[in-house]
């Protein structure tokens, strides 16, 4: 299943719902600190929001002042959900692909991507999309499973704590196909050379790149916290337009 369709399996969504919100998740634990941290004061920004899951970022966003927020979610579940999140506020969702999606012109301050890009075979095509849709001076900021996590998924059984990471077929770049969350869903692996050298085709400046090194005060147990110093898990790129 394609990264968008993935969601719409509703033990799937079920699953992926009830991790999100137990208490050390990886993503409030090790991706959210790290996001907000580059995305910083979002006050009179138009922000769009690309794979926008829940909306909870837009919701949060809209409290602290940004101008707009659109969030484009492939799945009709998340969509559901996002509704949810943004009624009562200024905030919109579009139910469309990344892919099909018709990218206005220098329309946003800032872009958004949160745990995306790895669903998406034509990175080329959906950056310079995004460098499209922003404004000059604008920011694109995207976090992405980390290419060590996303190489192979050797040694590791859904549903079981993994015990050891295996790096392998790094170079060989395109797409995996992993089970997860109980359903089977299509992803594409790139090193970090990819990453940085697609975001430069596009036309971006790169001014930060992040691999999530996690923070103390950010976890609950110590446990946790050494378990997650072992090995990367996301992949963050602070990107700006020049011109
Ligand atoms: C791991 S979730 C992250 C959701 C949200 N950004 C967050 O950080 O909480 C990935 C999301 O991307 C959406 N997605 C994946 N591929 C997509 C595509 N090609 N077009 C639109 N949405 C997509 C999925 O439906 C899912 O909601």
């Amino acid at each position: 299943m394609d990264g968008a369709s993935f969601y719409d399996d509703n033990d799937v969504f079920k699953t992926y719902m009830q991790r999100r919100q137990r208490g050390e998740s990886p993503n409030d634990t090790i991706e959210k600190p790290v996001m907000m941290e580059l995305i910083g004061a979002v006050r009179g920004k138009r922000i769009l929001d690309l794979g926008c899951g829940d909306a909870a970022f837009g919701r949060e966003s809209l409290a602290h002042g940004c101008a707009s927020y659109l969030g484009i979610e492939g799945s009709q579940n998340m969509v559901n959900v996002a509704k949810e999140t943004l009624a009562g506020t200024k905030g919109e969702v579009i139910h469309t692909t990344l892919e099909n999606w018709d990218y206005p012109t220098a329309a946003f301050d800032l872009v958004v991507s949160r745990l995306v890009l790895h669903y998406v075979d034509d990175l080329h095509m959906l950056l310079t999309n995004i460098h499209k849709a922003l404004v000059s001076s604008g920011q694109f900021i995207f976090s992405a499973e980390h290419p060590v996590i996303t190489s192979s998924d050797k040694g590791w059984q859904s549903g079981t704590q993994r015990q050891d990471w295996i790096v392998d077929h790094y170079f060989d770049t395109g797409k995996r196909v992993t089970n997860w969350m109980g359903g089977s869903v299509r992803k594409y692996h790139r090193t970090l050379e990819d990453y940085f050298r697609e975001t430069q085709r596009a036309g971006f400046t790169i001014e930060q790149l992040r691999e999530g090194h996690p923070q103390r005060e950010n976890f609950l147990t110590d446990e946790t916290y050494q378990r997650r110093k072992r090995i990367p898990l996301f992949l963050m790129m602070s990107l700006s337009k020049q011109s």
